[in-house]
């Protein structure tokens, strides 16, 4: 797989690890907003966040209008004093471009560059991300911010890392302006130079649609009936583009004028369905990532897990940071429940296991006023008498002792394929079902993982797959011809792929692959789909293990599979009663499986489980439920990470582990409910070696 990262003369080999050495160990702060304050509380927060242990704060995200009063007139002082102070106490900087939040003197200046949504309301200030992306008067100004920034502190020595922007696509994504009208048919003439060729890629003759001429070509606006699908996806793809061509704009800015300082930007993982975070960390010198938990599932600290699987796999491999999440309640939930005592520290030290070597948040001290007021903080409205200091304070201590870890490695034997684009076209208008949906299901199969310990890399479908023992596709309906041919290679080269529901259905432009389905993996799965079947709200098909599948089915001809599993006979079996509900087709030297259905939990689990015994991937520990359990690793170096999700005390029997004080652990290790426990591990001998 070629790099994420750039090398280039301009910044260190290894990003991350020049960042840690100069921190001395795990990056640990958040968000710091000091405008908010004033000046006198700057010498208590600089005080307090040596006592948290702080070693990285993030500057300035959002203080574009205290840089830039007026047009072209900059006020530093601001900058000045606490980045000096910040570092007189040894504290680094991420210092944030401010481009997430025009001020109003510009809008007021520029009322064409505010976003216009579907309908054509023209979107007010008064919130953040209030632009177009694809105005140029906003690319001006937004330019010019950051090269005055970049001008004046490329050399200041506590400026570590640029933070780009903040979290590119939250709220406006998606603008359907004039403008952005104009951008997107050079983009489209771009990458299909001739209308024919959009013509049919969009299959515009479907409803009379065919375009004569580029100027009839628009956003997909709101319309009488279901807009052309083709071009709704392009749109998503333009918009994620634009935003991407922004990040490169002010990230070629930086580079050039403050080299050798990497760059970052705060990526959405899951929470962002709009921008294709595949395509922002390729342009990052390190990925960093968000995560807020809902607190209202229970089954959370799995998308936790997800979304750090889906961070390291967006970094290829390397260590990650996380940049934001919150140390208890949020305040943009329906109802914000508080962390519980210890759910801040098993969140973070969650992250530290699957290949974070910095934990940060949003943000150091809670706002006294504005939209945030009520979401946590560092440093909570009550100060340092309160349960979140004490956690905050034994956090940065405990990472301290854990510097040890930083720059180590997680190895997955598994990827699981996730993909913005196969996201976008499933959930376009006019499917067989609303109801299959795409996080649903990638969230279903991760958990499926999660359960049987074994550990994955979420990865694009065109990463390099030859690192891994199986790939997981759970909801690949949109594939391209050399992603579908890449699976083809790895399956026949020995390894095992399985797919879930719908995989394989449609092309690059979401046009559907004739002949049987699923095209793209027909032969692959030695099958034929000859039609899908969904289910309505309540149905359900009995399965030959007793269980039984919601949402869809479909029915299967074998031709050379093998069905592992049945819908049962009868009318009890739904639609598809009697036939192949999941698969296994031996092709070349590996096997590609299938699951016709969305199959309920322990189906699933027992599905991945196969294929993963026969692909050899194994859990990283034999580890009770409810517990997970993660290696971090380098050379002859190993920690696995326990975490203890119950509220049981959970026994874990070990062999060749202490505790990193070197106190040994016989008969194994106990994790407290709730609790975490980190394990040096001895060499074992036949680890396999990196890999990467
Ligand atoms: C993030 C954002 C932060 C803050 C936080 C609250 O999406 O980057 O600025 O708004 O959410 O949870």
């Amino acid at each position: 797989m070629t790099s994420p990262f750039r090398a280039s003369a301009d910044t260190p080999a290894d990003p991350l690890d020049a960042l840690a050495e100069r921190l001395g160990g795990i990056a640990y702060g958040g968000d710091y907003n000091p405008e908010q304050w004033p000046s006198e509380v700057w010498q208590q927060d600089v005080r307090l966040m040596r006592e948290a242990g702080v070693n990285l704060v993030t500057l300035g995200v959002f203080s574009w209008s205290r840089l830039e009063p007026r047009p072209g007139v900059h006020d530093w002082d601001l900058l000045d004093t606490v980045l000096d102070l910040l570092h007189e106490n040894g504290i680094a900087v991420d210092l944030a471009t401010p481009t997430a939040a025009p001020p109003p003197w510009f809008t007021r200046a520029h009322p064409a560059s505010l976003p216009q949504n579907a309908s054509g309301t023209r979107l007010a200030h008064g919130s953040r991300q209030a632009f177009c992306p694809s105005s140029p008067d906003y690319a001006r100004a937004a330019d010019a911010v950051v090269t005055a920034l970049a001008q004046r502190y490329a050399t200041h020595p506590a400026v570590v890392l640029w933070h780009v922007h903040n979290e590119w696509g939250n709220h406006n994504a998606l603008c359907y302006c004039d403008t952005s009208a104009a951008a997107f048919r050079d983009w489209l003439r771009r990458r299909y130079t001739t209308l024919d060729r959009v013509n049919d890629v969009w299959g515009t003759d479907f409803w009379g649609q065919r375009y004569g001429d580029w100027e009839e070509i628009g956003p997909p606006r709101e319309t009488t009936a279901f807009r052309n699908p083709g071009l709704e996806l392009d749109y998503r793809r333009f918009s994620s583009d634009a935003l991407l061509d922004r990040h490169r704009a002010e990230s070629a800015l930086l580079r050039d004028l403050a080299p050798g300082i990497p760059l970052t930007t705060n990526l959405l993982g899951t929470l962002e369905k709009k921008v294709d975070g595949h395509a922002f960390a390729r342009h990052c010198d390190i990925v960093s990532v968000d995560h807020y938990l809902v607190a209202a599932d229970p089954g959370n600290h799995v998308d936790l897990a997800l979304n750090a699987d889906l961070a390291r796999g967006m970094a290829g491999g390397r260590p990650w940071l996380l940049m934001e999440h919150s140390t208890s309640a949020v305040n943009w939930q329906p109802v914000n429940v508080p962390k519980a005592p210890g759910e801040m520290r098993r969140n973070s030290l969650t992250h530290l296991a699957r290949g974070a070597d910095g934990i940060l948040f949003f943000q150091w001290r809670q706002s006294r006023a504005g939209a945030e007021k009520w979401h946590s903080a560092m440093l909570p409205h009550g100060g340092t008498d309160t349960r979140t200091w004490a956690e905050v304070t034994a956090l940065g201590a405990e990472l301290a002792s854990l510097a040890e870890v930083r720059g180590t490695r997680v190895r997955a034997d598994v990827a699981l394929l996730f993909d913005w684009h196969a996201w976008w076209a499933l959930e376009l208008d006019a499917r067989p079902s609303e109801r299959l949906r795409h996080l649903d299901t990638v969230r279903d199969w991760y958990g499926a993982l999660w359960d049987l310990g074994i550990t994955c890399d979420l990865v694009a479908p065109d990463a390099d797959l030859t690192p891994y023992r199986a790939v997981v596709a759970p909801s690949l309906y949109l594939v391209s011809d050399s992603d579908a041919d890449a699976l083809h290679t790895f399956v026949r080269g020995g390894g095992h792929a399985v797919f879930g529901p719908f995989s394989g259905a449609v092309d690059a432009h979401d046009r559907v692959r004739t002949g049987g389905h699923p095209g793209a993996f027909r032969d692959l799965l030695g099958l034929v789909v000859d039609e899908y079947l969904p289910l309505r709200e309540g149905e359900s098909a009995l399965l030959s293990d007793g269980s039984r599948a919601g949402l869809w089915t479909e029915r299967i001809e074998a031709r050379g599979c093998t069905a592992r599993l049945r819908f049962a006979d009868g009318p009890d079996g739904g639609p598809a009663r009697g036939g192949p509900a999941a698969t296994r087709h031996s092709y070349g030297a590996g096997a590609a499986w299938y699951a016709g259905a969305a199959l309920p939990a322990r189906s699933l689990r027992d599905l991945l489980d196969a294929v993963c015994r026969e692909a050899g991937a194994a859990p990283a520990a034999a580890v009770p439920a409810g517990v997970e359990a993660v290696r971090r690793s380098a050379g002859d170096r190993a920690y696995l990470f326990l975490v203890n999700h119950t509220d049981q005390e959970a026994t874990v029997p070990l062999e060749g582990h202490t505790r990193l004080d070197g106190t040994a652990l016989p008969g194994g290790a106990s994790v407290p409910p709730g609790g975490v426990v980190v394990l040096r591990e001895q060499a074992a001998p036949g680890r396999e070696a990196d890999r990467r």
